[in-house]
């Protein structure tokens, strides 16, 4: 079968077959994050390196900003800009993820629908990229924006 023909046949069995009933954002959660781990890792790892608890955390390529929902719920005094360009993914994090917080932790998250290359950001303690990575940007070295968005979003004292 040709590739094109296998996709309409999959289109139409789209909404009948389990696989065309499920999310895929809860798939991709499932199967990819762990969000606790990953808190545990990052706050130990801070500690261990500033001596000091971190408090605000940048998440950029957020997406369902599964990670700063964790982040946010650890202590009452911490904060999350989740930066993501694809408004879609979100908007289904503020339905599924966002919206099952607490007023208050909810209004310590700061969804930016932006660019990670020249997003501004106040300085934070932690600039976290988990499942995605900077090395996609092949000009990395070359772009005065990434340089300048990270040293504008950072003090002297944060974790990369
Ligand atoms: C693999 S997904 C998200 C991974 C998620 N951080 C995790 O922990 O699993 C990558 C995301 O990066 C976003 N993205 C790609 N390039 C971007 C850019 N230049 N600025 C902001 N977001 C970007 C995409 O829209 C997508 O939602």
């Amino acid at each position: 079968m040709s590739r094109n023909k296998k996709y309409q046949t999959n289109q139409r069995g789209k909404g009948t077959t389990l696989a065309g009933q499920a999310d895929r954002h809860v798939l991709y959660e499932k199967a990819v994050q762990c969000v606790e781990a990953e808190i545990d890792m990052v706050d130990e790892t801070f500690q261990s390196i500033r001596g000091r608890t971190a408090r605000i955390l940048r998440e950029d390529f957020c997406g369902t900003a599964n990670t700063s929902c964790e982040w946010v719920q650890r202590r009452d005094n911490n904060q999350a800009y989740a930066v993501d360009l694809d408004k879609k993914v979100l908007r289904w994090g503020e339905k599924h993820n966002i919206s099952k917080l607490n007023d208050d932790a909810a209004g310590r998250i700061h969804l930016l629908n932006d660019d990670v290359l020249t997003v501004d950001i106040p300085p934070v303690d932690i600039v976290l990229a988990m499942n995605f990575s900077y090395q996609i940007f092949r000009r990395w070295k070359k772009s005065p924006n990434m340089m300048t968005s990270l040293t504008f979003g950072t003090s002297l004292d944060t974790i990369l």
